[in-house]
């Protein structure tokens, strides 16, 4: 529907930001996996990215300069993944994955596709004692208005690469 009303009312979407996340579940073990944690985890931070980006990706083609933003995490890095939060870092690895995936399917449209970690950030899920919230949004406005040479299909935290 917002799709919908989107493409009703300017025919174009410029930037999409898919930032919602949830159960940063630090305490936990996959071997104990509490599968209602993890299903819910999955739903926000794939499913519903997943659905976000396939529902306005022809509305940011359209104007051929789009910015698709995925917020993941380092959490989500295979590189250096090791035991715990197991709903977050596999859910924030297949975000990942998913970042891979379209920016190559969109590969030539315009659209530019990246995941960018804001690093620890003093939120609601980040608690006191991360970097303020201006500070860690700001790679993810660079990721929103990088030139149409900039990258696709990268993992970026302020403005550098990450390992995947
Ligand atoms: N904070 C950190 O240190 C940190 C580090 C690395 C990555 N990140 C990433 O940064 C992003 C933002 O996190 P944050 O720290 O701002 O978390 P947060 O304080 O917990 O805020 C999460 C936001 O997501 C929204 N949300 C959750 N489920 C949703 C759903 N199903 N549909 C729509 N909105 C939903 C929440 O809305 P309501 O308030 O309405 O529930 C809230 O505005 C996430 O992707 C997170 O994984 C954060």
């Amino acid at each position: 529907r917002a799709a919908d009303d989107v493409r009703r009312r300017f025919g174009r979407l410029d930037v999409l930001i898919n930032n919602a996340a949830i159960h940063y579940d630090t305490g936990s073990r996959a071997l104990q996996a509490d599968w209602t944690v993890i299903r819910k985890a999955f739903e926000t931070n794939v499913f519903g990215a997943w659905r976000v980006a396939a529902a306005f990706a022809p509305l940011l083609g359209a104007g051929g300069h789009g910015r698709l933003v995925h917020v993941s995490s380092e959490g989500g890095s295979l590189a250096s993944m090791g035991a715990g939060a197991p709903a977050y870092s596999t859910s924030k690895a297949t975000l990942n994955a998913l970042t891979r995936v379209l920016a190559a399917e969109l590969r030539g449209s315009g659209v530019l596709v990246n995941a960018i970690c804001p690093g620890w950030v003093a939120t609601d899920m980040g608690g006191p004692g991360g970097r303020p919230v201006a500070q860690g949004a700001a790679g993810i406005v660079w990721a929103a208005t990088l030139p149409d040479d900039g990258p696709t299909g990268g993992f970026f935290r302020d403005g550098k690469g990450l390992p995947w």
